[in-house]
């Protein structure tokens, strides 16, 4: 059984002030129709031989969770909620041992819920194609091909075929420096690990089990004291908070030797930044990606995104990101898209 498991938890701050506390970056719609979230919710329909997907999220957002499914006509998901996040690989663990509950043979699809693929097919095709090296016990990623030295980003370095269109990780670093990552698209064969894997959920059990035992039992018992309702999972907070924090790629994918990776040609963002907005939007003929009611008068490049009926004009600047809201302006360079969650921080500071 293929379950996918949709990673609903992050907050997104570097949206900001679009995205919020109370209303991450997935559940906003950005591009295309619908939100990030019934985007990849959506995408898990098309393949074949699929589960109704597991969706792990945050307490705090259970009813736009909630919502956002019933819009989308989805009925069947199971929706975990986490009372504070943990990062992913607590989150991924969390959706392993609910699947292997349903099947122990299943296997996990991760599915990040704020990222943007441009092309349904290839995505399908990558997710076939790495399901023989999935069955064979291998952990796999998806590998984008970089094309600059991004730093928030999981770097692989693609080793032997295993047959089909897997290749075994040769070496897995997360988030390098910006030298290292420089390095390494100089030297060529590295892939961005797109953050989506499959693997069979038992199987990544064992790596945790290997690599972060202290993890996977706190895990256990929070899960083993969850309680089920008709709508939500509610896993109990006592519990949850005795579990260390960490991500799937330093916890496992940095550890394991058990790693594979499904190159991926398919257009492919994280939406990481109003930059990557920038980078991922149909721009005009200045190369403005325009949103909402807006003047742009000798503006290039830039980003310009107004809330309701607000007009937004610009003269005379070129590479800025303007974003209004009915509470709050954003005025950035896009070089500097990187640096807006450090208005969180200092929001969140200020109390
Ligand atoms: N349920 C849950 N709980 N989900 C979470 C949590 C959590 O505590 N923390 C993060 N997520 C979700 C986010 O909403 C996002 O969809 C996904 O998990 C990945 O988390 P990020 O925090 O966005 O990770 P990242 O962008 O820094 O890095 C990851 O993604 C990159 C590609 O976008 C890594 O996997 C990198 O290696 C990868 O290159
Ligand atoms: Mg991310």
């Amino acid at each position: 059984m293929l379950i996918p498991l949709v990673l609903s938890g992050g907050s997104g701050t570097r949206l900001w002030p679009v995205s919020r506390k109370n209303l991450p970056k997935q559940f906003l719609s950005l591009m295309g129709q619908g939100t990030l979230f019934q985007q990849t919710v959506a995408r898990t329909r098309l393949l074949p031989d699929v589960a109704s997907p597991i969706v792990v999220a945050s307490e705090d957002h259970r009813f736009l969770v909630a919502e956002q499914l019933l819009e989308s006509g989805i009925q069947d998901a199971t929706i975990v909620l986490e009372p504070l996040p943990r990062n992913t690989a607590p989150a991924i663990a969390l959706g392993a041992l609910q699947a292997v509950g349903q099947d122990p043979e299943a296997l996990l699809l991760v599915l990040p819920a704020d990222h943007l693929i441009g092309d349904e097919d290839s995505f399908r095709d990558a997710v076939e194609q790495a399901l023989p090296a999935a069955r064979d016990n291998w952990l796999v990623t998806f590998g984008i091909r970089p094309d600059r030295p991004e730093t928030g980003f999981g770097y692989i370095r693609r080793g032997d075929a295993i047959g089909g269109h897997a290749y075994k990780v040769a070496e897995f670093v997360e988030k390098p420096a910006l030298e290292t990552a420089q390095g390494y698209i100089e030297h060529g064969g590295y892939d961005w690990n797109s953050g989506m894997f499959l693997f069979k959920a038992a199987r990544f059990l064992d790596e945790l089990a290997a690599h972060a035992p202290a993890m996977l039992q706190a895990v256990r018992a929070a899960h083993a004291s969850a309680k089920a309702d008709l709508d939500f999972v509610r896993v109990d907070a006592d519990a949850f908070a005795q579990v260390p924090e960490n991500s799937i790629d330093y916890a496992v994918m940095e550890k394991t030797r058990h790693a594979a990776v499904i190159p991926v040609s398919c257009a492919w963002s994280d939406i990481g930044s109003w930059s990557a907005l920038w980078l991922a939007g149909v721009r005009d003929a200045q190369d403005n990606l325009r949103e909402g009611d807006t003047i742009a008068i000798k503006t290039h490049r830039s980003l310009l995104r107004s809330h309701d009926r607000h007009l937004l004009a610009t003269v005379g600047v070129d590479d800025l990101i303007v974003v209004t809201t009915p509470d709050a302006t954003l005025v950035a360079h896009r070089d500097a898209a990187q640096d807006v969650k450090r208005v969180v921080d200092e929001l969140k500071a200020a109390g």
